[in-house]
């Protein structure tokens, strides 16, 4: 599984990449805006940084918007995703502009009937809030287990990209599944480092090797 981290920033992003598991980055217009200054020059120095796909939202809201806006990012950097909103508008933005060349995430997913429907016009990427359906006491998981079932069914080429990810269960549960990736905040990713376990037991080998070398 991919693993992607939901930021738009630098100082997150580097302190992760050199760790080599980061395989791309999605951001957001309200993570951007969070960031603040010139979000182009941002998206670029991401790009730079990841060498990997980076989702970048378009704010448009009607179709010639979204796909003049998609092909503004685009020209960016080759790493760049274009991220649109799933609706009509939406869905019609990602069959032209997945048509010319462009890839594009199709975000704001909450039903496999939206999932079915971004696959089918070519979407490179599907993004499921798994987060925010749990905090309206909706499985966010059930919604992986039945997109990653319909897309096998059907060979979709279209990735399902685990969204709104909150701790490392929900980690563990979409690799379990079978999604394709998983973005997280730089706080879940660095959850899944730590075990007490691993703690106590380093403590206590270089406590006897310490020990060893004063003998
Ligand atoms: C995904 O691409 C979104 O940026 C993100 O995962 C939304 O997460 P949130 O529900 O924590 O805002």
């Amino acid at each position: 599984m991919k693993l992607f981290i939901d930021s738009g920033n630098l100082d997150e992003i580097r302190s992760l990449v050199p760790l080599g598991i980061i395989d791309g980055i999605t951001t957001n217009p309200s993570l951007l805006a969070k960031e603040g200054g010139d979000s182009r020059k941002l998206l670029k120095q991401i790009c730079d940084l990841v060498k990997g796909p980076v989702s970048a939202e378009v704010v448009a809201t009607d179709f010639d918007g979204m796909v003049k806006e998609g092909r503004d990012l685009a020209t960016i950097d080759d790493h760049i995703v274009v991220k649109v909103p799933f609706g009509k508008a939406g869905v019609r933005a990602c069959g032209a502009l997945s048509h010319e060349g462009i890839k594009v995430n199709v975000t704001l997913c909450f039903s496999a009937a939206q999932a079915l429907l971004a696959a089918k016009v070519g979407a490179t990427f599907v993004s499921p809030f798994v987060g925010r359906l749990d905090d309206i006491a909706t499985s966010g998981m059930g919604l992986i287990e039945e997109i990653v079932q319909i897309y096998d069914n059907y060979e979709f080429g279209t990735e399902v990209l685990v969204a709104s990810v909150r701790h490392p269960i929900h980690v563990v549960e979409a690799a379990r599944l079978g999604a394709d990736v998983c973005t997280c905040p730089t706080k879940v990713i660095d959850s899944l480092f730590n075990h007490p376990l691993t703690d106590i037991g380093l403590a206590r080998f270089l406590a006897d090797w310490k020990k060893a070398q004063s003998q």
